[in-house]
């Protein structure tokens, strides 16, 4: 948080207990009703006043879609809104056709129209929906929402398993919502729209309720437009359990700061000892309280702590894969003297007037033909060199990686994620099986940086 910013944390003693997210039920027919269209909202707490938003079901964030593993989830998608647009379903392992990205996998669902999304989950885990049209517009004025896959049977009771969708809302000294700037190109060139203010399942402030001595299981989902969350779990004794989705295969303490950068999501179990408040800090720079939890007694049973299974993956081997760079370029002070569209060169200038900023090896934005093809069943191992002066979050639609090495260090936790993150001048070594047919997109998710350049796709065939 700039906490140089007008807001300052102006909120204490207005806090209001986090209402518990908002799950969705199905219709009869076993669907889910998904609309898409204009509301309002209060992100800066009850003195903020309404800003003008754009929601799924007028809610903030979108509603909860909770369902098993490998249950058939369909979703009835209608568009209210003046714009075209789509549903993305970040993280799953989905069937091409209902990836959700327009003019890729599927044509914009236009102003008045629907789309039916039928898929299935086949892994449980944490992971979220959220708009894949002009997203870098649309996902920071509230088209976003959790999308839980659980086990087939339940670890946690529902009170202790707790969905947290982290927002970060740019807010003018009022406490709106600020829209002039949305897609400033200054915005876009540096770190993209960063925000000022936070919320926590569209609350100001909340107060979490935790239960003394018992297991709980948090769910943190950044579904900031730009904003990376320095986190230290372990500064309220929690431990991380999973990433991205998936579990590992046992709990891990983890001290000091664990980012969580855009689109990543972190799971953790906690138990407090004792009652009273706990804060929830972001720690860039200073450690700034964005939410509280109150941990009161409970008469309620203990549960025997079982952790969640990991989901079935296919290992990468490594001694067939196919080695491939992915160099990130440009950007402000990036020093980048020109750039590939559609195999044309464009300088300096030409690159500004397009709106383009940033290269995955010297080429922006989406070409006609993929940056690679895959035989499905092949083993990808992508080598990314960050030669930018800001970090990304680099996204693979349709297949989880495992991070392999930084800097050319083997990691001691290869962990599986959908959403890496990589800083200046860092090397990054993923690898994946490229097991799921299709063509599926590869951007970074500071969603400025997506639509100015930093989006390509690849096809597996
Ligand atoms: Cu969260 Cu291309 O997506
Ligand atoms: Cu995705
Ligand atoms: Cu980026």
């Amino acid at each position: 948080m700039d906490r140089r910013s007008i807001l300052k944390a102006a909120l204490l003693g207005t806090a209001s207990l986090a209402a518990p997210s908002f799950s969705l039920a199905r219709t009869p027919d076993g669907l889910f009703e998904l609309t898409a269209g204009k509301g309002q909202g209060r992100l800066y707490g009850d003195a903020g006043g309404l800003s003008e938003l754009w929601l799924y079901n007028d809610r903030l964030p979108g509603p909860e879609i909770r369902v098993k593993r490998g249950e058939r989830v369909r979703v009835l998608f209608k568009n209210t809104l003046d714009e075209p647009t789509s549903v993305h379903w970040h993280g799953i392992r989905i069937d091409n056709a209902m990836d959700g990205v327009a003019g890729l996998t599927q044509p914009p669902v236009q102003p008045g129209e629907s789309f039916e999304y039928d898929f299935v989950a086949p892994d449980a885990g944490t992971y979220w929906y959220h708009a894949h049209t002009m997203s870098w517009n649309q996902v920071p004025r509230g088209l976003a929402g959790p999308l839980i896959v659980e086990d087939e049977k339940p670890h946690f009771p529902v009170k202790r398993d707790i969905t947290l969708f982290l927002s970060d809302w740019r807010l003018d000294d009022k406490g709106l919502l600020e829209t002039a700037s949305f897609g400033a190109m200054h915005d876009f060139a540096h770190a993209g729209r960063l925000g000022n203010w936070l919320t926590i399942n569209g609350q100001s402030m909340p107060d979490i309720p935790l239960q003394q001595g018992r297991w709980h299981r948090l769910r943190l989902i950044n579904a900031s437009a730009s904003r990376v969350l320095d986190l230290a779990p372990d500064r309220f004794g929690a431990q991380v359990i999973g990433l991205d989705g998936q579990a590992f295969s046992a709990p891990r303490e983890i001290s000091g700061t664990l980012q969580l950068a855009p689109a990543q999501r972190m799971d953790l179990i906690v138990r407090p000892e004792k009652t009273g408040t706990l804060p929830f800090e972001m720690m860039t720079g200073k450690p700034f309280t964005f939410a509280r939890f109150q941990v009161t007694e409970t008469d309620s049973e203990d549960l025997q702590l079982t952790l969640p299974p990991a989901n079935d993956l296919e290992e990468p081997d490594l001694s067939f894969a196919r080695e491939l760079p992915l160099v990130m370029a440009g950007g402000a002070m990036g020093g980048m003297r020109s750039l590939m569209r559609d195999g044309v060169s464009l300088n300096p200038r030409e690159m500004m007037e397009a709106g383009l900023f940033w290269a995955f090896n010297g080429s922006a934005g989406m070409e006609d033909t993929p940056f690679f093809t895959a035989n499905q069943g092949e083993t990808i191992v992508l080598e990314s060199r960050n030669d930018t002066a800001f970090p990304h979050a680099i996204h693979l639609h349709g297949h989880h990686f495992r991070v392999l090495e930084r800097n050319g260090v083997k990691l001691d936790h290869q962990d599986w994620r959908d959403t890496f993150t990589t800083v200046p001048e860092e090397t990054v070594k993923i690898a994946f099986v490229a097991d799921n047919p299709g063509k599926w997109l590869l951007h970074c998710h500071m969603l400025g940086h997506s639509a100015s350049g930093m989006m390509n796709w690849f096809e597996v065939s």
